[in-house]
């Protein structure tokens, strides 16, 4: 537990461009900071941040909040998680009290899961650092290899004892709960036995962006082939292997400064490229790289530089994976290391200045790379060269943006020694096919009326978003507005004229809340969308003790929902042209201030007045009983008064 005052503290020191910009490359426009949104696809930034008010707001996917909301959605981390989190980068000591069993047991199992993982780490270091079998079989396998210690702590390495449950036994002592440890991947039960999953391996954390720790890999030290060369965590709620990228944690402020991340396969590739000074390298772990691996990285940098082995399979997997990466828009460079090199082996083996003068001058762009490695092949067969000239301008025509599309087809064109012209028609015949079929058309189907620009651009468009209401409730925009000024304004006050019980013309003053929240209380009229009445309800509440609710408790209510509301208003600013088109003249601030609030309050108000005569009007339509009609028409009549009414009241309003 958090106690209340430590919650308020970090709220009020963590500045919210500090916190994204650890995940997101700001950029400044006016008084806001902008970037591309991390939790969207988008290639124009729309993700705002404004330091003033201390949210941020994506206008494409429309998630906002405050620093917590923000690590929340980023880090998928519960509320007490993201404070911890924030707590920890602001240097601000939480007090915890000791939980009780019920709390622990409450405590959400995320949570429970990286306390296991931090745990596990920890033993598996403490073992291979000082005891003795750690030292003489773990500690010496990662010297053998060339680790020094700096790389060994900062990687948090590990190992696990080989004696079948040692870990697991440890564990289980202290409190963790045995199906949880078999959750996360560190202990293994057969037929009613726990073991270690890792026992007698060496351990290679995974940390996500934030530096938890999500999962491990543990490497064999033997040569049995009976046995995986490596073990490693299973998918769970924390550990998704498609969306991280190992090393990551360590290379990301490196991937940002240089403008450039090297991508290798291996563990031991990262650890030593680390130790020679290369800290701008994560690894995809033995896999083909995925579409959320590249967007992780897109965050950083749009250049990615990938390693290869120099033997044949190497340079095969150099051309394997590598369309998706381009398609993501991303400028692809190829490294091939000399033979018989792996990037471990290659930067462990030679000076660190031979090692960065051959990085530069043997990274190749991709498509150039694969041009000529493929041409080697063809030589002078004109069949195969054909198929050549086929896969190129296939590679090519998955960039997304159309001026990279034609710089490569003209530069290709060079190479290969085919007309420019051939290229292109080559390329626009791919894209033709590829925009049919993203309609759905028949491939044989006439197209010729599609017009050529459109086809050319079909790659860049963006999966159109669902609106996420596509039905919105009638008034829900008056009740939005009258939240809004709660929010914005809801503790101001303003001097309103009325009478007094004796009929004096009198001035009095009162606060912008209890103008809206008792009026619409007084005429018995509630909202209807559940999150606007709960920020109604504050309120509410606030006036009958006197302390009114402030903007920022809106913004860090723990309530996800009021929490999104408050950040989404507060980021939108009010447009003035909404009076202009009503050619009111603002005199004052307060004076427009004062009209929006009156003027919001009857539009509210007109809104529920009109739904609820469209109702009668209907139910009046299907009515055949003549008292029910009568007692309909009355009503009827009732509400036309009242819409009168409204109509006169902003009529004064509007031109007072
Ligand atoms: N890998 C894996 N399981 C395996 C083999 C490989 O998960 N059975 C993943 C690991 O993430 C590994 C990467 O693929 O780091 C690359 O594989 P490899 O080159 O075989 O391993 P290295 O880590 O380079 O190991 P070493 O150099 O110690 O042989
Ligand atoms: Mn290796």
């Amino acid at each position: 537990m958090i106690p209340r005052d430590t919650i308020a503290q970090i709220l009020e020191t963590a500045r919210i461009e500090d916190v994204v910009n650890e995940f997101v490359t700001l950029k400044k426009r006016g008084s806001n900071l902008i970037g591309v949104c991390p939790f969207h696809k988008e290639k124009t930034p729309s993700f705002n941040v404004n330091p003033a008010r201390n949210i941020f707001k994506c206008f494409g996917c429309g998630k906002a909040g405050d620093s917590v909301r923000f690590i929340m959605e980023h880090e998928h981390y519960s509320y007490p998680e993201a404070l911890r989190y924030l707590a920890k980068k602001y240097g601000i000591k939480i007090e915890e009290r000791e939980q009780t069993p019920e709390e622990m047991a409450a405590q959400n199992e995320r949570e429970r899961m990286f306390n296991i993982n931090s745990f596990a780490q920890k033993y598996f270091s403490e073992t291979m650092l000082n005891t003795d079998e750690g030292r003489s079989v773990g500690l010496a396998y990662f010297r053998e290899r060339g680790f020094r210690d700096a790389i060994i702590n900062r990687f948090q390495l590990g190992y696990c004892p080989n004696s079948g449950n040692a870990f697991t036994e440890f564990a289980t002592k202290n409190g963790y709960d045995k199906d949880l440890l078999i959750k996360v991947g560190l202990t293994g039960s057969y037929e009613n036995r726990l073991y270690d999953r890792y026992q007698g391996r060496v351990i290679f954390p995974i940390h996500n962006l934030t530096g938890k720790v999500i999962g491990f890999g543990g490497r064999i030290l033997t040569s049995e082939k009976t046995k995986a060369k490596y073990v490693n965590s299973p998918e769970s709620e924390i550990y998704n292997k498609s969306q991280t990228l190992y090393g990551i944690f360590f290379a990301r402020n490196e991937i940002s400064r240089l403008d450039n991340c090297i991508l290798v396969e291996g563990y031991a590739d990262v650890l030593s490229m680390h130790q020679a000074g290369i800290e701008n390298v994560v690894a995809s772990s033995g896999t083909s790289l995925t579409t959320e691996q590249i967007r992780m990285i897109s965050r950083y940098t749009k250049n990615v530089t990938m390693l290869y082995d120099g033997d044949a399979a190497g340079i095969h997997a150099a051309l394997r994976g590598t369309n998706m990466v381009l398609e993501e828009g991303m400028n692809v460079r190829i490294v091939v290391l000399p033979p018989e090199h792996d990037p471990d082996s290659f930067v462990q083996q030679n000076p660190i200045e031979y090692v960065t003068k051959y990085l530069a001058d043997n990274a190749k762009d991709f498509i150039s790379f694969k041009t000529n490695l493929l041409l080697k092949d063809a030589k002078n067969d004109p069949i195969k060269k054909a198929s050549v000239i086929k896969d190129i301008v296939e590679t090519i025509s998955v960039i997304p943006d159309p001026i990279y599309r034609a710089t490569y087809i003209k530069e290709c064109s060079r190479t290969l020694e085919v007309a420019e012209q051939t290229l292109m028609n080559e390329l626009n015949k791919i894209l033709r096919a590829k925009y049919r079929k993203q309609l759905g058309l028949d491939p044989g189907q006439d197209t010729s009326y599609l017009s050529y620009q459109s086809y050319q651009s079909y790659s860049q468009q963006q999966p159109v978003e669902e609106p996420q209401n596509p039905s919105i409730p009638i008034g829900f925009y008056q009740e939005q507005e009258l939240v809004k000024l709660l929010l914005t304004h809801g503790s101001e006050t303003l001097d309103l004229e009325g009478k007094d019980d004796d009929g004096n013309d009198i001035v009095y003053t009162t606060t912008i809340a209890s103008l809206i929240v008792d009026d619409l209380k007084n005429d018995g009229l509630l909202f209807r969308d559940p999150t606007h009445k709960k920020v109604f309800d504050a309120f509410d509440r606030g006036l009958d003790t006197g302390i009114l609710p402030t903007t920022q408790e809106f913004i860090s209510s723990e309530d996800d929902d009021v929490a999104r509301l408050a950040a989404d208003l507060l980021s939108t600013q009010y447009r003035l042209d909404d009076w202009r088109r009503h050619r009111i003249v603002v005199k004052t601030e307060n004076d427009v201030l004062k009209k929006t609030v009156l003027m919001s309050i009857l539009r509210f108000k007109d809104m529920v007045i009109e739904d609820r005569r469209t109702a009668l009007v209907k139910e009046l339509q299907s009515c055949s009983d003549p008292d029910d009609q009568l007692i309909l028409l009355k009503k009827k009549k009732h509400l036309d008064d009242i819409r009168n009414r409204i109509n006169r009241d902003l009529g004064i309003v509007i031109t007072k």
